[in-house]
């Protein structure tokens, strides 16, 4: 599976930048105050490419609104990973006839990895007549070229062929926060794990150049971003289509050199590369949070080897032991998958068992959802969606007691955390991270808001902790 790291041209970057300045002069010529609205679904990586979309949209002259009907512009960044992101996609989208109605000149784009599935695509062609614009993650690039179409020629266009993705520089962002940020550091993913759609809607595994990751790294720094968190499917595999003898743990320390106060964090890691060299660099970098996100997905190494997650439940442990050891205060977050085509209660008990020796500060529960041309989507399973929820209803019970007991060992410890943002609240009416992530409420100035404090951990429960600034 050979595959060529692909890079867009930068001058087809500024020829998009163009495209955006010409429809800018148009709508200014027209009196226009127009509205954009990006309504975002899915992972982090998500969240960064609407980022993007917003910058092309800026670029174009357009303001922001979260009001649907008052948008002329709508695009809906889509999800596919289960079943239920893609129905709330669906109904959102054909709850969208409603804002068209009372404004037909609206234009409406879906784009990302659920139109990035052949079978979705068609369903929105066919189904789906309000919307005018349907693109795939690897046609993001062009979408101020896609949406110009739209414009000039007022027909529906569909840009989501196959693709295998490339890599493109300079695409302007907007970014939602003032505090923390995504960094993007590669994109796409080569695991195929049996029961993900990812490999098949995000193409294979390509990583942006490390100078070019350190530069955004530094603009970050410089505008006064606190918290980094640096992005990939499976980071610990960054660098490896480079051969430019740069790995995930070393592209860390470069960053960790930028000068500064600030936060390095990074997801997702996959167990099967998580090394010694990344546990000891997390622990030597200074601003490496000391947070590991580690979806270990089962704790059976039947069900790991259907899913073809390449290690062992032995292997994950020893991982988690490794870090344990040299970072005695790294908070592991995980998740898991309940359901996966016939688990048993054997299977399930492993998990269980899993859980309860590792002691993960957080957990993601998903009950399996079968993707459209997926190996497991065609494996035999016997079990009822009801004997899934009941596996599922004891996992979150286990997941939430863990997590309230971790909570409440912060009780009258004294830490640094960054505040972050308001609560909308009067009592907490801030909330801020700790170091290795977990959520702290506060009461202060919201003055503080980027800056580290130090608080004392006055309560908490399975959710949150509730300090006081000393
Ligand atoms: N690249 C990341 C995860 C991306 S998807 C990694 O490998 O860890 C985020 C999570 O969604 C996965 O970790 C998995 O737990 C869950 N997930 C993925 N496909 C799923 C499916 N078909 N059904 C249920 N959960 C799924
Ligand atoms: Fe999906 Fe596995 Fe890739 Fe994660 S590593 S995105 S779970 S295929
Ligand atoms: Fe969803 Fe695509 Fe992310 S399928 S989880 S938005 S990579």
């Amino acid at each position: 599976m050979a595959y060529i790291r692909k890079v867009i041209a930068p001058e087809e970057i500024r020829r998009q930048e163009a495209i955006c300045a010409s429809i800018a002069a148009r709508l200014r010529e027209q009196g226009a105050r127009p509205l954009a609205m990006v309504d975002t679904y899915g992972c982090q990586q998500n969240e960064a490419d609407s980022e993007k979309l917003r910058g092309y949209l800026a670029e174009m002259g357009y303001g922001f609104t979260n009001d649907e009907f008052a948008a002329d512009v709508i695009v809906v960044n889509t999800c596919a990973v289960r079943e239920h992101a893609e129905m709330r996609v669906l109904g959102n989208v054909g709850a969208l006839n409603h804002t068209k109605k009372a404004r037909p000149s609206q234009i409406i784009a879906v784009c990302g990895c659920m139109v990035q599935q052949e079978h979705m695509a068609e369903k929105i062609k066919k189904s789906y007549p309000i919307v005018d614009l349907v693109f795939g993650p690897h046609e993001l690039w062009r979408f101020p070229e896609l949406l110009e179409t739209v414009m000039e020629k007022g027909k529906r266009v569909f840009a989501a062929d196959k693709n295998d993705g490339a890599v493109a520089e300079g695409i302007p962002l907007r970014r939602d926060g003032k505090v923390k940020a995504w960094l993007s550091i590669m994109y796409g993913c080569n695991n195929f794990c049996t029961y993900c759609i990812v490999p098949y809607v995000r193409g294979r595994e390509r990583s942006r150049l490390p100078e070019d990751v350190v530069a955004e790294a530094r603009e970050l720094v410089a505008a006064g971003y606190k918290d980094i968190t640096l992005l990939g499917q499976n980071v610990n595999s960054y660098g490896k289509d480079l051969d430019c003898g740069v790995d995930f743990a070393d592209l860390i320390r470069m960053i960790d050199a930028i000068p500064g106060e600030f936060l390095i964090r990074f997801m997702t890691s996959h167990p099967r590369d998580a090394t010694d060299k990344l546990f000891e660099t997390m622990a030597n970098c200074r601003k490496c949070a000391h947070h590991l996100h580690l979806p270990v997905q089962s704790g059976s190494d039947r069900i790991l080897k259907l899913m073809n997650r390449h290690y062992d439940r032995a292997r994950y442990l020893a991982e988690i032991e490794k870090a344990r050891a040299l970072m005695p205060d790294l908070v592991i977050t995980t998740d898991i998958i309940v359901g996966f085509p016939g688990e048993t209660e054997e299977d399930f008990a492993e998990t269980l068992s899993l859980c309860e020796e590792v002691r993960f500060d957080a957990m993601f529960t998903f009950i399996y959802s079968p993707r459209v041309g997926t190996p497991a989507a065609k494996m035999d399973d016997p079990y009822t969606r009801a004997d899934k929820q009941k596996h599922f209803d004891a996992l979150t019970e286990l997941a939430n007691r863990i997590s309230g007991e971790k909570h409440a060992a912060y009780e009258g410890r004294t830490l640094r955390v960054l505040v972050d943002g308001e609560t909308g609240r009067e009592e907490y009416n801030l909330s801020s991270r700790t170091n290795g992530g977990r959520l702290v409420h506060l009461h202060g100035d919201p003055a503080l808001i980027g800056h580290f404090a130090d608080v004392k951990i006055v309560s908490s429960n399975t959710w949150a902790l509730y300090g006081e600034i000393v």
